[in-house]
């Protein structure tokens, strides 16, 4: 329990879509609530390579925001997500190896889907980004028709009823803010 608040506080701390990862951890639970602590971990951390700028050498491939076109980028976000998860993992004394090996396939497959875990994992990161990035994707004044795909594609994609249902009023909203 205590890795949980330890990484809860440092994601709090960086403050990079904090709220999005703490929210898709929240969610998990509320869709899965079987999820062990390996699983929460890697749902708050799905996307915690954003807080680290690119490293000399590094070179972040390109991104149009539908998951489609973006296989590269994803494959690249996955597994750079799933490192420094680790690193942060060992940094604060957590050293189970089986755990973290679980940790890092479930955060490298993240955006995936295809299996239970993966649809699990996927359907909560969607529920989070709509309940917490739609309006401020909106606010940035993104191209309207192109975030209409995305947000339906991020509802459509969900994988069960449960998920649906906690999250059409979030997309419900979004929508609508769309066509203020
Ligand atoms: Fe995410």
């Amino acid at each position: 329990m205590e890795i949980i608040q330890k990484l809860e506080n440092y994601i709090r701390e960086n403050n990079v879509e904090a709220e999005h990862m703490l929210r898709t951890g929240f969610w998990l639970k509320e869709i899965h609530p079987e999820a062990d602590e390996a699983f929460y971990i890697a749902a708050v951390c799905h996307d915690i390579e954003r807080v680290f700028p690119l490293r000399d050498g590094e070179v972040k491939p390109p991104k149009t925001g539908n998951d489609e076109f973006d296989e590269e980028y994803l494959d690249w976000h996955g597994k750079r997500s799933a490192e420094f998860a680790e690193k942060l993992l060992r940094e604060n004394g957590f050293n189970d190896e089986v755990a973290i090996a679980r940790i890092k396939t479930l955060i490298a497959e993240h955006s995936l889907g295809g299996t239970a875990e993966r649809d699990l994992l996927r359907d909560a990161d969607s529920i989070s980004l709509l309940e917490n990035n739609a309006l401020k994707f909106i606010q940035e004044g993104k191209d309207k028709k192109e975030l209409k795909e995305k947000f339906d594609s991020e509802f459509a994609r969900l994988s069960s009823e449960k998920a649906r249902k906690l999250t059409r009023l979030f997309y419900e909203n979004a929508i609508k803010k769309l066509n203020d």
